[in-house]
């Protein structure tokens, strides 16, 4: 399987760590670029300060390529802030920018804006790797140049829209040449093999390394994680039209009941207070029912503390065994 993202990435197997704001800090980073899958920081919207700290923790751990997580659209990137990252990226020479292109109702992917970033991400010797929800987003996006697409399903963890993986991941193949990572729900050899099958060239995890060894969060928010049922996520924030799959807990039942009780716009702006730094508040501070213990639903599948070398390479070794196995299952 050593395949299109693999050459370009420079890595081993094409296994993504999807970037968790709060969780995907240097040390799991590290620890997937070690193992041959690719690292990927949550730094969406951190500081330039945060970020150079972060990328010069993961080179101490490992000379292997990794990348960092940015929030793709106009409404979130300023040229300032821009321009403070290159700077950045030029110093410590990270090998992709992900990408996540902040897809609601509302806001769609802006192939102008794109076009004239991608050309300095490119200038700058990054990989772009553009996480889309959408099938028209995956075509402007490689219109756009972007290196491969992300596509992710309403089953995963963080920021979702509305359709699945197994819908899109098919659909986007059939229509685009770029590679395609196949994200949401997935955090076995069985799906990534199943994803193969739909068109996929590997995939994206983020749920399956909330329980890593190597993650640095709080183990109030690993224990709830590893107790976590088929039943136990729900999605907040629809009002405001930023829909995010967490954990029901008090901060979800409160966030629910305002969202139930009140028309979208008031809505939105009572439920602001309470989802402020929620992120932080469970998956560092611990307190895991006042803060968002983000998770997809393949949470229900995780039951224990494991290395990320361990995760990435069972995950691996299953796939390839069930595509190996897959003329005998279907001849059974
Ligand atoms: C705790 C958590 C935080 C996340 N934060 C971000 C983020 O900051 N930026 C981003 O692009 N995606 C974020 N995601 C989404 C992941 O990168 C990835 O797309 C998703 O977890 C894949 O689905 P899965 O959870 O089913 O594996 C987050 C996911 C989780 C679980």
């Amino acid at each position: 399987m050593h395949n299109k993202i693999c050459e370009i990435l420079n890595i081993e197997k094409p296994i993504l760590q999807g970037p968790m704001s709060w969780v995907s800090t240097a040390p799991l980073v590290a620890a997937v670029s070690s193992a041959g899958g690719f690292g990927i920081l949550g730094t969406a919207m951190a500081t330039p300060e945060f970020i150079a700290e972060q990328m010069q923790a993961v080179k101490a751990q490992t000379d292997k390529p990794f990348g960092f997580n940015m929030a793709f659209h106009p409404a979130f990137l300023s040229e300032e802030y821009f321009s403070n990252i290159m700077t950045v990226v030029r110093a410590e020479k990270p090998a992709a920018v992900h990408l996540d292109t902040m897809r609601n109702k509302t806001r769609h992917f802006d192939l102008a804006f794109a076009k004239k970033y991608f050309a300095l991400f490119h200038e700058a010797g990054l990989k772009i790797i553009t996480k889309v929800f959408a099938v028209q987003d995956a075509l402007l996006a490689e219109q756009a140049g972007t290196d491969i697409i992300i596509v992710k399903g309403w089953e995963g963890g963080g920021h979702i829209t509305e359709q699945t993986t197994m819908v899109l991941v098919p659909q986007v193949r059939d229509i685009l040449s770029v590679p395609i990572i196949a994200s949401g729900g997935i955090a076995d050899g069985r799906a990534m093999a199943a994803a193969m099958i739909l068109g996929a060239d590997g995939i994206e995890m983020g749920t399956a390394f909330l329980a890593a060894s190597e993650t640095a969060i709080h183990p109030n928010a690993k224990a709830a994680i590893l107790q976590a049922g088929d039943m136990s996520t729900v999605i907040t924030g629809s009002c405001a039209d930023e829909s995010c799959r967490q954990l029901r807990n008090s901060l979800a039942e409160q966030v629910n009941a305002i969202e139930k009780e009140y028309p979208a716009a008031e809505a939105a702006q009572r439920i602001q207070p309470l989802v402020f730094r929620s992120g932080r508040t469970a998956m560092q501070i611990g307190d895991i029912e006042q803060g968002a213990v983000m998770a997809g639903q393949i949470v229900a599948a995780i039951d224990s503390i494991r290395p990320a070398q361990d995760i990435i390479e069972t995950v691996y070794s299953q796939c390839q065994k069930f595509l190996l196995n897959a003329r005998d299952i279907v001849l059974q």
